[in-house]
């Protein structure tokens, strides 16, 4: 097999300096790499990471929806999809209302944004961000984040209004 630096791009990392181990298992906190060593995962804010590795409910869950249905694109209704918004809907008792599933953060980001200048009608409305903040890795959400780094990339002035700039103007 291709080394995976040689054949993945990786996000948020020099790609020439990236040569992390390959993980081929995990349970609970822990995980492993293909020669055996094992490494206590301490990334709980990512993601589904708070789950831990290999639990058998969640390993049962997965395998009895595979089984029914793999995939079915957006324009159907899934049933697992409605269930997972109801119980979110109960939860955060936000009575009446619909919940919009996206891909990860900065997918999320785009779509508020996106949903919010539409229903006010107002395509290119000021958004405000802060500075040392992190909101995704796409073209708006890097826009939005409040990282020096990534501006020379994007044009944070075409979709955002910095917090700094707007005192500036109020004075
Ligand atoms: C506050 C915040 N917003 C957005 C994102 C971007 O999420 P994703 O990597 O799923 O696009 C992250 C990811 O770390 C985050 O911490």
């Amino acid at each position: 097999m291709i080394p995976e630096r040689l054949s993945v791009m990786h996000s948020w990392c020099v790609q020439a300096d990236w040569d992390a181990p390959t993980i081929v298992g995990g349970k609970g906190a822990w995980f492993w790499d293909e020669n055996g060593r094992r490494y206590l995962d301490m990334s709980s804010l990512a993601e589904c990471m708070t789950l831990g590795h290999q639990h058998p409910a969640l390993i049962r869950a997965i395998r009895e929806q595979a089984e029914k249905l793999c995939f079915i694109t957006a324009a159907w209704g899934a049933e697992p999809r409605a269930h997972l918004a109801e119980r979110l809907l109960e939860k955060s008792g936000f009575e009446g209302g619909r919940v919009f599933f996206s891909l990860g953060g900065a997918d999320a980001n785009e779509h508020a944004v996106k949903i919010v200048r539409q229903a006010l009608a107002r395509p290119r409305g000021v958004v405000i961000a802060r500075d040392r903040s992190y909101h995704g890795a796409t073209h708006l959400a890097m826009a939005l984040s409040g990282d020096p780094r990534s501006h020379a990339m994007v044009d944070p002035d075409a979709f955002v209004t910095r917090v700094r700039a707007l005192l500036a103007d109020i004075g």
